[in-house]
């Protein structure tokens, strides 16, 4: 059943809740600010405490990948139930590894979109509820926006504007970013992501889930020379992307050898080969059709060993710099969304009235954030 676009539930503002709000203060547009970020919307339950001052002041993960591994991939109704399951405790975890107290922070933001709806409905019930009770601001963080930024996480991040692969397990795209909130989608994949594909092929190979990972290791003891596969949509103008069919010759020369398992290692490594030259291809491509030479590559494909360095190599080949967060930032965490969240604050934004969760958003419908400062923590 495809997911609904948009989820709307109810309406709470944190002006509205019983009591008295315990950050009885007006933001002053200057002054750091701490969010705490939740993050829900797939399989890993992430939590964080981002002060805009300090810098990231703690952050906790719960990956769920031994409860969904015998079934081959992520179970949706299972993963939203250990969403609820673990949440309070990881909070209550950060909040003490920060040392600090959980009435010392701005704002709660969560992972709203996109994702899968009961994963981010139950992060959202979370972090609204928290907000609420704390008398604090609810920010509804893009899922993809916090990918893009969580380069910005380390110190030396890139100014703007640059170009940013997002790449991960349901996005390939090409993004020009001009600011927080202003984006331009300059290519995305037709079909597959690189991270699907890599998931795929890697279970039709046997090596199991989570297959991205699994394959990558793989293709390190395999030949790349071996099986060489054909570099998808690179021979014509463009910018965007498919990985469907390169899945499906990496699956068909596996049927070839009939399912030898000593051709499973440079399988993978001719597949690994295509896909990170054909993402470098494309990255070149963008980076000088928008005369821009900084490249961010975010999302959990972008922890690739592989990738990093070709696209550090393409990059300096061409002047430029690529900015990569750190390996556990590349997949989903709660730091990113912590600081999406610190970031849409400071720039003014407050919550909004509504819980909507929107499983499937996409990237181009964001804005830059929207000054309400003088309502922000009334
Ligand atoms: N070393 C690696 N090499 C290749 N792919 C990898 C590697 N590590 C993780 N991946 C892939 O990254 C994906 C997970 O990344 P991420 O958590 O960002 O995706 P997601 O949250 O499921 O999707 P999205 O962010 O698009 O909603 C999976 O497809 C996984 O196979
Ligand atoms: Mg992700």
């Amino acid at each position: 059943m495809l997911s609904p676009t948009i989820i709307r539930v109810y309406a709470v503002q944190a002006s509205n809740r019983p009591g008295k709000s315990n950050v009885n203060r007006k933001y002053d547009g200057k002054s750091a600010v701490r969010v705490l970020g939740i993050e829900t919307s797939c399989d890993e339950t992430g939590v964080a405490l981002y002060d805009t001052g300090q810098g990231l002041l703690a952050h906790m993960l719960h990956s769920q990948v031994k409860i969904h591994e015998s079934y081959g991939g992520v179970v949706p109704e299972i993963a939203s139930r250990d969403h609820i399951r673990r949440w309070v405790a990881l909070t209550r975890e950060c909040v003490a590894q920060a040392n600090t107290g959980i009435d010392q922070i701005d704002a709660v933001a969560y992972t709203a979109g996109p994702g899968l709806a009961g994963a981010l409905f139950s992060g959202a019930v979370a972090g609204r509820t928290l907000a609420w009770a704390l008398g604090v601001s609810a920010l509804a963080v893009h899922h993809m926006e916090a990918h893009l930024l969580a380069p910005m996480l380390e110190a030396g991040s890139p100014d703007f504007p640059f170009i940013c692969l997002l790449v991960s397990g349901g996005h390939t795209q090409l993004v020009r970013v001009d600011g927080l909130g202003v984006y331009h989608l300059l290519g995305d994949t037709l079909d597959d992501a690189a991270g699907e594909a890599f998931d795929k092929t890697a279970k039709m190979l046997g090596l199991g889930y989570p297959g991205g990972p699994k394959l990558a290791k793989a293709a390190e003891q395999g030949n790349p020379e071996k099986f060489v596969f054909a570099r998808p949509m690179t021979n014509r103008p463009g910018l965007d992307f498919s990985f469907s069919g390169l899945k499906t010759a990496a699956i068909t020369a596996f049927t070839e050898v009939n399912q030898d398992p000593l051709a499973v290692n440079d399988i993978a490594a001719g597949f690994q080969a295509s896909v990170v030259d054909t993402l470098c291809i494309k990255c070149r491509r963008a980076l000088q059709q928008e005369k821009l030479h900084h490249l961010v590559v975010a999302g959990g494909v972008a922890s690739n060993t592989r990738l990093r360095s070709a696209l550090e190599k393409m990059t300096s080949e061409l002047n430029g710099e690529l900015f990569c967060p750190r390996l556990e930032f590349c997949t989903d965490n709660g730091a990113m969304i912590a600081f999406a969240g610190a970031m849409r604050l400071q720039a003014g934004e407050s919550s909004a009235t509504e819980m909507v969760i929107r499983p499937r958003w996409p990237l181009t419908d964001m804005h830059p954030p929207v000054k309400t400062v003088e309502s922000r923590f009334n």
